[in-house]
């Protein structure tokens, strides 16, 4: 295995800002992966999946690692009705989606479309159209970044939550497969207004009709990021007390909003920018974006800082005006 020296960044990252880092490799197997966590114990590590949800600021002191781990097995699960699919963490998470669906298997078509790879899916518990992929996740296996030991988290011990897991917030582990537990019937149930109106004219909707509707909804609402660079949602859903959400209500009567745990609402951060006056609202490189406010785009900085303190300008601008910090759900480093 190779290890590179002041190895750029730039096409690593869904942003596609500049960086170095001091030392860069990238695993094909395990083996190569505990290698590197044990040829370097002094260095601080960074893994990188296919860097959808990440982007640079500054150099990094370290080793980059970014695995390539490919592979897929099956096992029949009987006693669910289901199948169970094990999947190493490089590949990638759309295809993977889209052969389930071809193999009718269910639970995963709501998540179509999500750029990133199968092993980012756990860290963030990505989520879309109702559905979140713990969900469907039996099991994450994943290696300790400081010593290379392998450990099996079952879906409890992920400890998942509203995009978050253990993995993300002790980043201490590095996935290396998932498994999952897929039912092999289907049957559509409503649960995100956009995605039943776009399925409204189809009765009894298919797997494919759903991964295609999901598929519609998305292009028209959320830019490539091949074409213009960007994490997808930057900042998460805040969740909000009673009275935040009754105040806010009485200027904006329809503010969306959803009960979750411990009383609290959840409500959309694109309604807040999007009436704190920032969509679609470029200066100079960046902006947000015209069709969904909670998109941070790139419009050609190399500067990670210049889309920090464009980020800094959307959380003052909607702190202001709503009281409410909206938390990054993108990694900056
Ligand atoms: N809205 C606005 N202005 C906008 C966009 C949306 O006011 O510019 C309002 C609308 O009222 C809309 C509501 O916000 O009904 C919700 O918008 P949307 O359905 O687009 O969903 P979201 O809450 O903004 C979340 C996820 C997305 C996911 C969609 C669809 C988070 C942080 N984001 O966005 O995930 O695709 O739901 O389920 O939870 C991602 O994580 O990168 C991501 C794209």
């Amino acid at each position: 295995m190779i290890y590179h020296r002041h190895f750029q960044l730039k096409k690593y990252n869904a942003f596609q800002t500049e960086a170095f880092a001091k030392l860069f490799c990238e695993p094909e197997t395990i083996e190569e992966l505990r290698q590197a966590i044990l040829d370097y114990p002094e260095e601080q590590k960074l893994v990188l999946g296919a860097g959808c949800n990440l982007f640079f600021t500054q150099d990094f002191d370290g080793l980059v690692i970014r695995p390539n781990l490919r592979g897929m097995r099956e096992m029949p699960d009987q006693e669910h009705d289901s199948v169970m699919v094990e999947v190493m963490a490089s590949e990638d998470w759309d295809s993977f989606v889209a052969h389930c669906v071809e193999n009718g298997y269910a639970g995963l078509e709501n998540l179509s479309f999500i750029p990133g790879s199968v092993g980012a899916a756990p860290i963030q518990n990505i989520g879309a159209y109702g559905a979140e992929v713990k969900d469907c996740i039996l099991e994450v296996i994943a290696l300790d970044i400081h010593t290379g030991e392998s450990f099996s988290f079952s879906n409890h011990e992920c400890e998942f939550s509203y995009r978050d897991s253990i993995f993300k917030r002790t980043r201490k582990y590095i996935v290396i497969s998932v498994v999952f537990r897929l039912k092999k019937s289907f049957h559509y149930v409503e649960k995100y207004a956009d995605l039943n109106k776009e399925l409204a004219e189809v009765e009894q909707p298919s797997l494919s009709d759903v991964r295609e509707a999901v598929i519609r909804v998305r292009k028209r609402k959320l830019p490539d990021h091949l074409e213009l660079p960007n994490c997808g949602s930057f900042f998460k859903n805040p969740y909000i007390s009673a009275e935040i959400a009754e105040r806010i209500k009485s200027e904006y009567e329809n503010l969306p909003l959803y009960p979750v745990e411990g009383g609290l609402l959840k409500t959309s951060a694109a309604f807040l920018i999007d009436r704190a006056g920032f969509r679609g609202v470029r200066e100079g490189n960046v902006g947000t974006y015209p069709n969904q406010a909670l998109i941070i785009v790139n419009y050609g900085t190399a500067d990670g800082n210049e889309i920090v303190r464009f980020m800094n300008r959307i959380r003052d601008a909607v702190n202001t005006k709503f009281e409410i910090l909206l938390e990054p759900e993108v990694w900056m480093f």
